[in-house]
Formats: C-alpha cells, structure tokens, sequence
C-alpha cells in the first residue's frame, strides 16, 4: 500500500510512502517553516528550522524525516516557537541584515520568517569574518555573502539543476562561506548565467543584477508565459514594476522546465522595452532601410518567389525554419514550401 495516513496538528491527511513529513504538509496545505529545503533540491536538514514534535517526544526536522503510517506530527507548540526564535536570531546574528538597505527588495523567505516571528538580531558579538561584497565582476548576479545563511540552495541548484558546479562551501564552523569554483568572483567563474540559485537563494545574498532598485517585490505584477527562444517551451514568470517596466524572469514550476532557466529565457527579454526594437518590416529603397506595412512587405516577398520559381524552377527556393517558432508555425513553412512554391528544400536553424 502506497498510501499513509497521519495525524498533523490534530487533522488526519494523506500522504504516500517515501514522502517526508514536509512534503505530506505541503501537499495538504499545512506550512512549516524552512529555508534549506526546496522542492526541487536535494534535502540537507541543514537550516533546523522545519523541527516538529513526533509522537510528542522527539523532535525532528520534517524535510528529512520519512512520514510513517500513523504518526502523529505538531507542526508548532511553545518550545518549538521558540527554538525557532532562536535559530531565526542566530541567523541574523551571522550577517547583514538591514532589510531596508538589501538587495532582495522584499524577496526574502529569510525576512518573511522574521518577521512572522518577531524576532530581532540579539545583542550579541558574532566571530564572522566580513565577506567582500561582489557586485560589478557579473552583469547578471550580484553576490553578498554577509546576507549568505549557508543553507547550501545555491550549491545544489548549479550542481542538481544546472550541473555547472560552481559553488562549493570551504573553511569550517562560524567561518563557512562560499566560493565560486577554486575562489574565483562570480564574473570570472565557470557560471553560465542559468540564474538558478538566485531563484533559490533564499535571502538577499545572490540577487539578479538588472533588478536593482526596479521596486519593491511586493509591488511587482506577474504574468506567466513562454520563452521565445526556443523549441523547449519554458514557461516564465514575468515580472513588471509600478511603472509598467519589465524587471525579471522567474522560471515557473509548472511548466516542462520545472522552474529552470537558461540565459536566454531569464535574462533576454530587454529588446522587449527598448526604444530601437523593430516593430514593422522594413524595406530596402535606395540603399536604405525605410518602415513598410505587412501588406507591402509580404507582396514584395510573394513577387518575388514567384518571379524565381518562374526562371529557375521551384528548386531554386530555400526555407530555414526557425526554433523560435511554435511547431505548428514550422509545419505550415513546411507545408508552404512543399504545397506552393513545390521544393523539398526544407531545412532549420538548429542543423547550422
Ligand atoms: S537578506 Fe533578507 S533578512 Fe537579510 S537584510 Fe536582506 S531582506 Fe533582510
Ligand atoms: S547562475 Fe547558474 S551556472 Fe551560475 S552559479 Fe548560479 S546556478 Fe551556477
Ligand atoms: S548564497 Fe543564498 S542560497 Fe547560497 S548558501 Fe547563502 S543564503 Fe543559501
Ligand atoms: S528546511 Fe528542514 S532543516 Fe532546513
């Protein structure tokens, strides 16, 4: 039987063999805070702050701990408020963390539980050596490791989701940082640009370049779509601010790039809002490229093909399909090219 039944919070919900107990919470909408795990990463137990009581004794951190048929979970009751109190003023300890100066804008799992939890940085000193802050040497992520929880996200995004490897964790204790490949900056590492663990940083310590003082995260308007670039299909998150201005590129969970990106689909959508983009055909006359209308432009084309196939027969004509466009459009070049002009000479950008 693949199916379990336990008790949280008092309620009995399903779940299925296999599932820890956070991921039998998610699915029936029960939240317990955490901040190492996400979905679609390997789990670590590394930040402590999803602990629940089993069976009221043990306590255990649900993202690693296997639900059992039968078990009975509290997700919170006093001490474990205040362990995550704790945990939550020890995170603020080891950093920077002036919300109202970071680079996150808001997008911050990190504050959001502060915040719930009404905690304050403790009035303690804490023996962690500043890290340099690297803003310019990427003009895609900005790095601030004095914000860095060491949660380990962004190492598992670029090794699981990505397989580029370039972060790692190096020294120990209270020292623990990061580094990018042998301790390079993150503008000369091995980084392709993915933006995965920005995505999955869960506090201000990677943030994308472009954003930077676009607004606020809870101003920005979202609209799911999909990547123009290529056959893959990504579905996106696009973000706009107060001022209609296109800001960022999330990748969304529910499409078939489960939340990942590449280069092109997370940051190649400024041609979208820049004043030379093209928006008519133009037409070469007298040397120049001058606006035509569709009308114009595609009877000039039509004239054209027809004028050729007449000389030198219909083998005379090419197409090049594109991975821009949907299947359906490159059928119909297909179909155009074999139906009207009468060529098999069919071909697409991807073979080049
Ligand atoms: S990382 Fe989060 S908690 Fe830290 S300063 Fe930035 S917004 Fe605040
Ligand atoms: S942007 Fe992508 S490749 Fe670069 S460090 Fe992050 S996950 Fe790795
Ligand atoms: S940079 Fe972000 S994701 Fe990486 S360890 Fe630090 S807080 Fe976690
Ligand atoms: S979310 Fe479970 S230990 Fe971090």
């Amino acid at each position: 039987m693949d199916t379990i039944i336990i008790t949280i919070d008092g309620k009995q919900v399903t779940g299925k063999r296999g599932q820890t107990i956070l991921e039998v919470a998610n699915a029936n909408d029960i939240d317990i805070p955490h901040l190492c795990y996400h979905p679609r990463l390997s789990k670590t137990g590394a930040c402590r702050l999803c602990l629940v009581r089993i069976d009221g004794k043990m306590l255990k951190t649900s993202c690693t701990e296997f639900a059992l048929d039968g078990m009975s979970v509290v997700t919170e009751d006093e001490p474990l408020k205040n362990i995550r109190k704790w945990l939550l003023g020890l995170l603020l300890l080891e950093g920077d963390h002036n919300c109202l100066y970071c680079d996150a804008d808001g997008d911050c799992e990190l504050q959001t539980y502060v915040k719930m939890y009404n905690v304050e940085r403790p009035d303690e000193d804490f023996p962690r050596n500043p890290r340099e802050v690297d803003y310019v040497t990427s003009n895609a992520i900005k790095r601030n490791e004095n914000r860095c929880i060491v949660c380990g996200r962004c190492i598992r995004a670029c090794k699981e989701v990505q397989v580029q490897n370039v972060w790692g964790f190096t020294e120990r204790g209270s020292q623990t940082h990061l580094i990018a490949d042998d301790d390079k900056r993150i503008g000369e590492s091995s980084c392709v640009k993915c933006g995965a663990c920005v995505q999955l940083c869960p506090t201000g310590a990677l943030t994308f370049q472009p954003v930077l003082g676009t607004g606020l995260n809870w101003d920005l308007k979202k609209e799911s779509s999909i990547c123009i670039y290529c056959g893959v299909g990504c579905k996106i998150d696009f973000y706009t601010n107060k001022e209609g201005l296109l800001v960022k590129a999330m990748g969304n969970d529910d499409g078939p790039n489960k939340g990942h990106l590449c280069i092109k689909g997370r940051f190649g959508f400024d041609f979208v809002q820049k004043p030379n983009r093209l928006k008519a055909p133009l037409m070469k006359k007298d040397g120049q490229f001058v606006e035509a209308s569709w009308d114009e432009a595609l009877d000039f084309v039509a004239d054209k093909l027809k004028a050729i196939k007449k000389q030198d027969g219909p083998d005379a004509i090419a197409a090049l399909s594109s991975a821009k466009c949907t299947n359906e459009e490159n059928y119909l070049m297909q179909k155009f090219m074999r139906g009207v002009i009468g060529t098999n000479n069919v071909d697409h950008c991807a073979r080049l």
